[in-house]
């Protein structure tokens, strides 16, 4: 069953505590957390230390998506936070195996991103490593992009890439009520929301969101 993932990189920071309440609250089960280093992407947010502190105050399974240049510099320290899934770019590093392999020896589950420009066909060696596949349906870095409707057919052709495997396919960026059912239908299993959710009317949102990947 298909599930929608928070961004909490869309939430209110003044309000981060009542934000993180009210998703659990809504029985959210896992959170989205982006971690940008300014140099990988133009935006920076959510160091390992600031994610850290939001898992003691939580008990939902972290998502960490890395958008970090040198991953490999960084990915002992988001170990440490404790987040239960992380997934590392496959753009980003010459050693995205070596990456995976650290996350998967510290017993987490270790995702692959791809940018709209990378096919997925590049990551046909690292299937047997990875529980999950990240596809960016924006370019990352900022919020509030519009979808990119290719990657409607990139969610196809990876689903039909991992048939038989238990790898889940999650999509990122621009995700609203609409796309929801679309990507869902693509075969998406995790689908991440941010100002679609965090906007005037966060629970109505998020209710018509599930509602619409049921
Ligand atoms: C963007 C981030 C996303 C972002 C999505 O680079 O990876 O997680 O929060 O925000 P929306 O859903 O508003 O596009
Ligand atoms: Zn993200």
């Amino acid at each position: 069953m298909a599930q929608i993932l928070p961004s909490i990189f869309g939430a209110n920071i003044l309000r981060l505590q009542e934000e993180i309440q009210f998703l659990e609250a809504e029985k959210t089960e896992i959170l989205h957390v982006d971690l940008m280093d300014g140099t990988y992407v133009n935006n920076i947010a959510f160091g390992p230390n600031q994610i850290a502190a939001m898992k003691k105050a939580s008990s939902m399974i972290f998502d960490v998506h890395m958008m970090l240049a040198n991953p490999e510099r960084h990915v002992d320290d988001v170990i440490k936070t404790g987040a239960e899934m992380i997934s590392v770019h496959y753009e980003s590093t010459p050693h995205v195996h070596y990456i995976i392999q650290k996350i998967k020896q510290a017993g987490r589950q270790a995702g692959v991103v791809l940018n709209p420009g990378t096919p997925e066909n590049v990551i046909e060696y690292l299937l047997d490593d990875i529980d999950y596949i990240l596809i960016m349906t924006i370019n990352p870095g900022q919020p509030g992009q519009t979808f990119i409707e290719k990657s409607l057919e990139k969610i196809r052709n990876t689903k039909k890439m991992v048939a038989g495997r238990s790898i889940k396919i999650e999509v990122d960026g621009g995700v609203n009520t609409d796309i929801a059912k679309k990507v869902k239908e693509a075969g998406a299993d995790l689908i991440v929301v941010g100002g679609a959710l965090f906007n005037k009317t966060p629970k109505e949102s998020y209710q018509a969101l599930r509602a619409a990947i049921q």
